[in-house]
């Protein structure tokens, strides 16, 4: 007698790496991930110590997808609402404070995650009880000077279609 072998699909994981040379090609990069399809309703989550420059690409992402005006640092309020020309939601996450999962409920974030829209989560491994597997994970660590080197991870086929827009 055979016995059926369950199919098993392997997690969607696939990572490319890059060097930003300077905030310039952070830039550029938050620029080539704006005009993906799947964009505004990816959830991306950031790594990388402090000052990384993990608010900078938010800013320059956000800015590219045609946010007006100032972006604050969610540090104190953990969460930063703002809107796209198109009415979508876009949720700025940064959990570096984080360290009540009850806070998860009470401020609504749950919701926020069932609902439709771009999420970017600074600090993910502080909530990382309660975060969502995210499509796309960044990681970028500081090198000399202005240099970072950067690691992108798919975990979804939304964030792998993500990463076909990054430079090879
Ligand atoms: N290549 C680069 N990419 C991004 N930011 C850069 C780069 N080079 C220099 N910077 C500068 O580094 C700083 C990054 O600060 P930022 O607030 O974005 O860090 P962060 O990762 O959000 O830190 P925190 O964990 O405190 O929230 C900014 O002043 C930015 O101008
Ligand atoms: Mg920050």
């Amino acid at each position: 007698m055979t016995t059926a072998l369950p199919i098993v699909h392997p997690p969607i994981l696939e990572t490319r790496a890059c060097t930003w040379a300077d905030e310039a090609a952070c830039a550029a990069f938050a620029q080539g991930l704006a005009v993906q399809a799947g964009i505004t309703r990816a959830f991306i989550a950031l790594h990388g110590p402090l000052g990384a420059g993990k608010t900078t690409f938010v800013r320059h992402l956000l800015h590219a997808l045609g946010v007006q005006g100032r972006i604050k640092s969610p540090t104190y309020a953990v969460l930063e609402p703002h809107s796209l020309p198109d009415g979508s939601e876009v949720a700025h996450f940064d959990f570096y404070r984080f360290n009540d999962p009850r806070e998860w409920e009470d401020a609504g974030l749950r919701d926020v995650f069932a609902r439709p829209g771009l999420k970017l989560a600074e600090w993910p491994d502080q909530a990382a009880g309660v975060l969502p597997t995210p499509d796309l994970r960044l990681a970028i660590e500081p090198l000399d000077g202005d240099a970072r080197q950067v690691s992108a991870t798919a975990h979804t086929a939304l964030g792998a279609g993500l990463l076909q827009a990054l430079p090879a």
